[in-house]
């Protein structure tokens, strides 16, 4: 199964949605941010990723579930986030989004503790500047909802193609980000949060595939009322498929892209 590269409704009452739920233990409810984890899960599911030996380097990974969920399938993960002094100055520790400790990854209790402690290590990695250490070394890359906090569009587009190196031949990354809805010209960069248009990602894929790296892309926007549903601040967060940022209403995007053999 192929699955849709924007948040859609459909994919909320999908097969894969309930499994990969279940597997997060995430309660149901319609938000893009369940998407993106889900998304994330499903695509290295559907690509053979999430296997005993595979190795998979996570960026921004926050508190998120997914690195413990890959260590239950016998992955060794790395899983990295930016310095704590600068994710305190950018407001990720106030909002409980960045992880301190690697229990933090593991406290819905995903992966048996010894088998995580075994396989999942943590540490401090800029997206902006991607250490050589990582080069070469890995199955799989993650991210969700990182690579739009980098400082600006631009930062974000050479994350994307930067991030790459980290793979062996055959490896796949899967990243989500924000999508501008509204405007393909417009947009939203400020230090703390840009907002990608059609252009900008349609950049990265055209310059991915120019590199020789295989990217599925499908912009189709869903009609269905859920989706439909804008939710403005102070926001309910259940629908919360659209939202509107400043003055943009915005979704999520994936991007799944495979290196060559
Ligand atoms: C919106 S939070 C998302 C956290 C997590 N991925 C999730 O889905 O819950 C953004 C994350 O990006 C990280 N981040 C922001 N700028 C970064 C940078 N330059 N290098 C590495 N991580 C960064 C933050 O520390 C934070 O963990």
């Amino acid at each position: 199964m192929l699955i849709s590269q924007l948040c859609k409704e459909a994919d909320f009452t999908a097969p894969w949605f309930a499994a990969a739920c279940s597997k997060l233990r995430e309660g149901f409810r319609y938000h893009r941010k369940l998407w993106e984890w889900c998304y994330i899960y499903q695509a290295l599911r559907e690509r053979g990723a999430l296997m005993p030996f595979k190795r998979g380097l996570g960026f921004g990974v926050g508190k998120e579930p997914l690195a413990a969920a890959f260590a239950s399938f016998g992955c060794e993960i790395v899983a990295t986030d930016m310095d704590v002094e600068a994710a305190k100055a950018q407001g990720w520790v106030d909002t409980n989004q960045h992880a301190v400790a690697l229990s933090d990854l593991n406290d819905r209790g995903l992966c048996d503790p010894d088998q995580f402690n075994h396989l999942v290590t943590y540490e401090t990695a800029d997206m902006n500047r991607i250490s050589d250490r990582y080069i070469g070394r890995f199955d799989f890359t993650w991210s969700s909802c990182c690579f739009e906090h980098l400082g600006s569009i631009e930062h974000g587009k050479q994350f994307i193609v930067n991030q790459m190196n980290c793979l062996r031949p055959g490896g796949v990354a899967v990243h989500t980000t924000e999508f501008n809805l509204s405007s393909n010209e417009q947009t939203l960069e400020t230090d703390v949060l840009v907002l990608y248009r059609l252009r900008d990602i349609d950049w990265m894929v055209q310059t991915l595939k120019a590199y020789g790296y295989k990217v599925d892309i499908d912009y189709t926007v869903g009609t269905g009322p859920i989706e439909s549903y804008v939710d403005v601040p102070p926001f309910k967060l259940n629908p919360h498929l659209r939202l509107m940022l400043d003055r943009y209403v915005s979704t999520s995007v994936g991007l799944i892209i495979e290196k060559p053999k």
